[in-house]
């Protein structure tokens, strides 16, 4: 907190030749609270002095004298070791979260910044891919890692809703799809879906093998659909509508939104204007008839922009939205959260936008992850059967409903909380790991109450709503905090504190999982004092003091919940 360490900085500025700035750069905070609550390595300045490090530790400690806020300071070897007052700090870190309550952990260090995430991003007349949900669920956390550091942030899904494959989709719909009607949905057998159109799919692709000159019609029918042609449009539209019904349903359960959808077919006008700019700085050659960027100086292979049919490509599209995203939003920072296994594609149109010389490349990042791979079960991948997104999530909420109907029958609203908690689950299952390692999928881990879940947590939050409802009076921030002697409660009380430093570590690794296993940590810490000592005690005074410490834990659990994505329900 920033009272105790300006207070250790105008100590040590007194007696060292180094700047407040450089001062606060070295602080760090021991590994153990028995070593104090902050430490200052001496070596840097012994090297500047030419003496020992453990001489100067010494002297110092020696010379240095205590004050109200920092009560003791002695030598380490070559640390200084300075100790706050359990008083101050208590009083400083509670009053702070019961002052800020759900903004706890917000700051304004990114304000009148803004920041582009581009997540998710399915490809329409397919079904949403688990990729695309671990996609979903990081970037929606990194959105909100942003956000709560006070950055404007805009959302894009970047549809893959353009491309030759619509031709062929065309041609299928035209062919075989007569019986569903280009109309609003009614629900009947002959409403087309994502699934009727993936088996539309799959029958072109059989049927042409037989019938060759399918493709021609499909190049064809493609070629109207960039010429704008008005049957070909309204059939791409429909298909479009269709995918974003399903999409937004599947967005909508696991609570996450996007500013803006604006797919690849967004950009259709501007890409001859971006094509011309790439040729006009002399970058662009002929190959095979395409048109490409030559990448071998840079060991990649060379970024397609054009086939020799003139259809642009994805990588086009994508040096195109960039291209517009800057224009648009003058952002500090554009991230690509996608899996790793497009590297390779962020690398090209990367240099590509270098080579155009666009220094604001520097501020992009291809924020990669892990596959996820399923372990047993009904939701098994072995067969090669596809895994429909909303049967998993249906089926977490399932199992989370029959637990909980196990553990609580009575409880109030069990649906909309079995809802939260399995789908709580999926999200913090896929940002407790690093993201860049895969997650093994099994149910049985992911919904133990007991294990690192996403329902440990929600359980530990409704865990201490229920004591602050046995309490029963209003949470005072008028409490004697010297009466809070035990470890734990130190142990806590620092945890509570580090929480906005946590958010501007995850936010600035881009990795979630810095938070989860902060939120993990602190619920074990939490158990584990819960199992030892009485909250609602006898004594008045040691009671109001915990019950203000209890409140603290849940508005801490709560807002790192809520960056996560997951809801944190009162009552399990
Ligand atoms: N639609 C792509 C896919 O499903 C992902 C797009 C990611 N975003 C981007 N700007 N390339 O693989």
């Amino acid at each position: 907190m920033d009272i105790f360490i300006n207070n250790i900085i105008s100590l040590l500025k007194e007696e060292i030749p180094l700047s407040a700035e450089e001062i606060e750069g070295l602080i760090e905070i021991p590994p153990d609270i028995k070593m104090g609550d902050y430490a200052f390595p001496c070596f840097a300045i012994a090297k500047q002095l030419r003496k020992d490090p453990k001489k100067v530790a010494s002297e110092l400690s020696q010379k240095l004298v205590p004050n109200d806020i920092i009560i003791r300071i002695n030598a380490l070897g070559s640390y200084l070791n300075f100790y706050v007052s359990k008083n101050m700090l208590f009083k400083t870190v509670l009053e702070e979260i019961s002052n800020k309550k759900d903004f706890y952990g917000n700051s304004n260090l990114g304000m009148g910044k803004t920041v582009v995430i581009d997540y998710s991003s399915p490809n329409i007349a397919k079904h949403l891919a688990v990729h695309h949900l671990r996609s979903a669920v990081i970037g929606n956390a990194i959105y909100n890692f942003y956000k709560a550091l006070g950055y404007k942030c805009i959302g894009i899904n970047h549809l893959g809703d353009w491309g030759t494959q619509f031709g062929h989709l065309i041609v299928a719909f035209r062919r075989w799809g007569s019986k569903f009607s280009i109309s609003s949905f009614s629900g009947k057998e002959t409403e087309l879906t994502v699934s009727k159109l993936n088996e539309l799919y799959v029958r072109f692709h059989k049927e042409v093998k037989e019938n060759p000159s399918l493709e021609d019609e499909a190049r064809d029918w493609f070629k109207k659909l960039e010429r704008g042609d008005k049957e070909a449009r309204e059939i791409w539209q429909y298909f479009k509508e269709i995918s974003l019904t399903e999409f937004e349903r599947v967005y909508e359960k696991l609570g996450i939104k996007f500013d803006l959808y604006a797919g690849e077919s967004f950009y259709n006008e501007m890409l001859d204007d971006t094509v011309k700019r790439i040729k006009d700085a002399g970058l662009t050659e002929i190959s095979e008839d395409a048109l490409i960027v030559n990448l071998e100086e840079y060991n990649m292979p060379p970024c397609i922009l054009k086939k020799k049919d003139e259809a642009s490509l994805y990588a086009t599209r994508d040096v195109c939205a960039a291209e517009y995203r800057k224009q648009e939003y003058d952002f500090d920072k554009m991230i690509y959260v996608v899996g790793s296994e497009q590297r390779l594609h962020f690398k090209q149109f990367f240099k590509v936008l270098e080579l155009m010389g666009y220094e604001w490349v520097n501020d992009c990042v291809h924020i990669d992850f892990g596959l996820i791979k399923f372990k047993h079960g009904k939701m098994s991948t072995r067969e090669g059967k596809v895994i429909l997104l909303e049967e998993l999530l249906e089926e977490s909420c399932k199992i989370a409903n029959e637990i909980i109907e196990g553990k609580n029958p009575d409880l109030e609203k069990k649906m909309e909380v079995a809802n939260d908690v399995g789908i709580g689950a999926i999200i913090f299952s896929e940002l407790s790991t690093k993201r860049i390692k895969d997650v093994l999928f099994d149910w049985d881990v992911i919904l133990n109450f007991d294990g690192e879940t996403g329902p440990y947590v929600q359980y530990t939050h409704a865990r201490l709503c229920s004591v602050l409802r046995k309490h029963g009076e209003k949470v005072s921030t008028d409490v004697d905090y010297g009466i809070l002697k035990e470890d734990d409660e130190l142990i806590l009380v620092r945890s509570l504190e580090a929480f906005p430093l946590t958010i501007l570590r995850a936010a600035n690794n881009y990795e979630p999982s810095i938070l989860s296993k902060y939120l993990l940590d602190l619920c074990s810490t939490f158990n584990r004092y819960y199992q030892h000592h009485r909250i609602l005690t006898d004594n008045d005074e040691l009671r109001k003091a915990r019950i203000l410490l209890v409140d603290s834990i849940r508005q801490v659990i709560k807002n790192g919940l809520s960056i996560l994505g997951l809801k944190a329900p009162e009552r399990m």
